[in-house]
């Protein structure tokens, strides 16, 4: 067997790949010939994004506080006019809000717990009355990013209202809001199409043990959701993606009971770093946007290389 052969048909090396190989040995970098120019072809079906000018909405849930409050800024900022979800901060969303207008666009704030469904098809009901008032661009986007935590708990220690409230705000919720949101972008529906990012967390790959395996199952779920549903739906104009953060300096952290955990757990971080929202948010809008016109069921990891 010859020394580079890893496996029974690499034992006879034929004439012509040996004299190949034998010329790639001596062929450095010195006497190499030049490359011949490349040619880049046209891709006429791709619209350059400057020129999709035509004002879209994106709807942000859980977009008063945190990641989704810098998305809802940032798409702003792309050209997005945006529907601002919350549920409890009527003033922080409010100030989402300003953020956006400020930035040139329209702006539409809309209390909505998404883990009632209920409260969901309402939240897209008064979305559409905006929409057929003039008052906002089409809807074209969701960023399905409302989501909660809890405390640090056994499995075996948690309550059966704990892990449903998970489901329902992180899993259900999600659901619903896709399920609205393609009614609407669908062109089986009769849609322009569209994209949905959903959020998931890198929690569904470590598990998050002692802490919240309840979160990490609902954020694997939502890894799940996101390959099926963009496979669903891939003829439909609509793609749908997830970005899936690691440890990020946000509020979520408080509502888990440790403020300081993002600081705290910097280290287990190979960037030894926690992320910024915003930095979060440049990966959501990329995946929102007609950049990515070739990516959906993709999953996006913004961990700092954890
Ligand atoms: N921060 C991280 O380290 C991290 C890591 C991985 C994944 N993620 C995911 O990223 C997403 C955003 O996290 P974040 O850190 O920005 O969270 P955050 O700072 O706690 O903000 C959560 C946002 O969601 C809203 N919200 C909470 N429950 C809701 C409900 N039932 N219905 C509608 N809105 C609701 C909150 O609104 P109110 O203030 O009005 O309640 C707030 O705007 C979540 O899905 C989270 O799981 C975060």
């Amino acid at each position: 067997m010859w020394p580079g052969a890893r496996g029974r048909g690499d034992r006879q090396l034929p004439a012509a790949r040996a004299r190949a190989l034998s010329i790639a040995r001596v062929s450095t970098a010195a006497n190499r010939p030049a490359d011949p120019p490349v040619t880049l072809p046209v891709t006429p079906s791709v619209t350059p994004p400057a020129a999709a000018a035509a004002p879209r909405t994106v709807l942000v849930t859980g977009g008063s506080r945190g990641i989704g409050a810098a998305a809802a800024r940032l798409a702003a900022a792309r050209g997005w006019d945006v529907a601002v979800n919350y549920t409890r901060d009527a003033a922080a969303a409010e100030a989402v809000a300003a953020d956006v207008r400020a930035r040139g666009r329209r702006a539409f704030v809309v209390q909505a717990d998404v883990g009632e469904e209920a409260q969901v098809r309402a939240m897209f009901a008064a979305l559409d009355a905006e929409v057929a008032a003039g008052r906002l661009a089409p809807l074209a986007g969701l960023v399905n990013n409302a989501g909660v935590v809890d405390w640090p708990s056994r499995v075996d220690e948690m309550s059966g209202a704990r892990i449903e409230r998970m489901f329902r705000i992180n899993v259900f919720g999600s659901m619903w809001c896709a399920r609205e949101a393609l009614r609407r972008l669908s062109t089986k529906h009769g849609g322009a199409g569209g994209s949905i990012v959903n959020l998931g967390s890198a929690a569904s790959r470590i598990g998050a043990a002692g802490q919240y395996v309840d979160y990490a199952a609902s954020k694997g779920a939502i890894d799940v959701f996101t390959l099926g549903l963009a496979r669903e739906v891939a003829t439909e104009g609509v793609r749908v993606n997830a970005v899936r953060p690691g440890i990020i300096d946000t509020d979520i952290h408080a509502s888990g009971g440790n403020p300081d955990r993002a600081r705290q757990m910097a280290g287990a971080v190979p960037m030894q770093r926690a992320g910024s929202a915003e930095e979060v948010a440049l990966a959501i809008l990329w995946l929102l946007s007609d950049e990515a016109s070739y990516s959906t069921g993709t999953v996006l990891d913004v961990t700092g290389g954890r």
